[in-house]
């Protein structure tokens, strides 16, 4: 290369990732500088018209609402039925005699890159099948506990998902990793089954034009161009926990019809865009799940719309990338998600030092949803903020666990 070529190189360089940064305005960390804005009704029609009665929700408005986040959020979830066919890998007594252990594996037709292994403890002592905390988690099923027998996922793992411990493949050193994060033993004293999904066995979580996952298994054939509201990852992983759930209705050790959902981070909007568009779960917590999850967009503090599609262009459709830097263009936001999930119980939490998912953004979508709660005469939505970071600690387990015995 010549000097001069190199020279106009360097150059450039700078102005590349200035285009690139332009897309987004810098981070706003000052509530004097969140924009004002007002938020669409949840209990208003796209035409104006008022929801005046439960049925009216029930049969328009709540349909209008999943409908408008497909479109414009996290894409539509393919209608497209596929075979998905179940089979036991092992199964053994867990904790000193509390628990069953089991791993099984769900294989789905035209899915190329392995089955997807669910992980689901079930606490003996309960007579009859168990309620249960349902999650996705990070690092693969062996990284919730200790325990040698939780067979090594072999799922491509990301180094940011992985905690930089490892690049693309799981290894011993991520063996109870998260264990922190799942005291599983507690919850089964409780009396809940615990099951969990590694959620790069349903999409790995990288850009590759979704050509992995359970994408070539659902989307349509031939290919083609992608439509603006092709689901993305957020809504893949929808699907996965809706596949966990079918295996569950199935299952004797576990009560389909009591299942929380839990999810933490991008897994907590995973859950709360599962809760919306699968009515059978019972409850749904979402755990610091920030922009793209119980955060108003509108307010632009923390983590941004623009941000997010930029960093993570795989997880929501195209057409919420025509939403940057352009919120209050939006026909939704994230308070109706919540809503969708009415009357069915929801807790929000959020925690204090974890300005990128903005807790007062998650606070004030739940006190929007609310109405909607009302509405339909639920009192089940709570919103939590515990001191802290980004994190799943032990006192956000007493508030799962107290919530779900009281509301399910
Ligand atoms: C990033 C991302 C967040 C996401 C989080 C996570 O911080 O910007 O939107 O919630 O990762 O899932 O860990």
């Amino acid at each position: 290369m010549t000097i001069a070529r190199y020279l106009l190189l360097l150059a450039l360089c700078p102005l590349v990732g200035g285009i690139a940064r332009a897309q987004d305005h810098p981070v706003n960390y000052d509530e004097a500088k969140v924009p004002a804005f007002d938020l669409p009704d949840p209990l208003v029609m796209e035409d104006g018209t008022p929801v005046e009665t439960p049925e009216q929700w029930r049969k328009h408005r709540r349909p209008e609402l999943l409908r408008l986040f497909e479109e414009h959020v996290y894409g539509r979830t393919p209608k497209r039925s596929v075979e998905v066919s179940a089979r036991m890998i092992n199964e053994c007594i867990a904790f000193g005699g509390l628990a069953l252990r089991r791993e099984f594996d769900l294989s789905v037709a035209g899915k190329s890159d392995g089955p997807i292994r669910l992980l689901i403890y079930s606490p003996r002592a309960v007579e009859g099948p168990a309620p249960a905390f349902l999650a996705l988690n990070f690092m693969g099923n062996h990284s919730i506990q200790p325990d040698p027998e939780i067979t090594l996922s072999t799922q491509w793992i990301g180094s940011r998902a992985g905690h930089g411990i490892e690049k693309n493949r799981a290894t011993e050193a991520s063996r109870g990793r998260l264990s922190a994060r799942w005291p599983v033993e507690r919850i089964l004293a409780r009396g809940y089954a615990v099951v969990t999904v590694y959620y790069g066995d349903i999409d790995p979580d990288f850009d590759d034009g979704f050509a992995n996952g359970v994408h070539p298994a659902l989307d349509p054939e031939g290919g083609g161009e992608r439509k603006p509201n092709e689901w993305g990852s957020i809504g893949a992983w929808a699907w996965g926990l809706s596949r966990a759930l079918d295996f569950l209705v199935e299952d004797e050790w576990v009560d389909a019809s009591r299942v929380a959902l839990l999810g933490h981070s991008r897994l907590g909007k995973t859950a709360l865009w599962a809760g919306a568009t699968d009515e059978r779960f019972a409850l749904v917590i979402s755990n610091n799940s920030g922009c793209g999850g119980a955060a108003l967009s509108r307010r632009c503090f923390g983590e941004t719309v623009a941000r997010i599609n930029r960093v993570f262009p795989h997880w929501f459709c195209e057409r919420f990338r025509s939403y940057n830097n352009q919120e209050s263009r939006l026909p939704v936001d994230q308070h109706q998600l919540i809503a969708l999930i009415a009357p069915r119980p929801v807790l929000i939490c959020s925690a204090e030092e974890d300005r990128w998912a903005d807790p007062l953004g998650e606070l004030l979508a739940a006190r929007a949803a609310a109405p909607v709660f009302r509405f339909l005469d639920s009192a089940s939505l709570v919103h939590r903020l515990r001191p802290g970071k980004h994190d799943v600690t032990d006192e956000d387990w007493t508030a799962y666990l107290e919530f779900a015995d009281r509301e399910m």
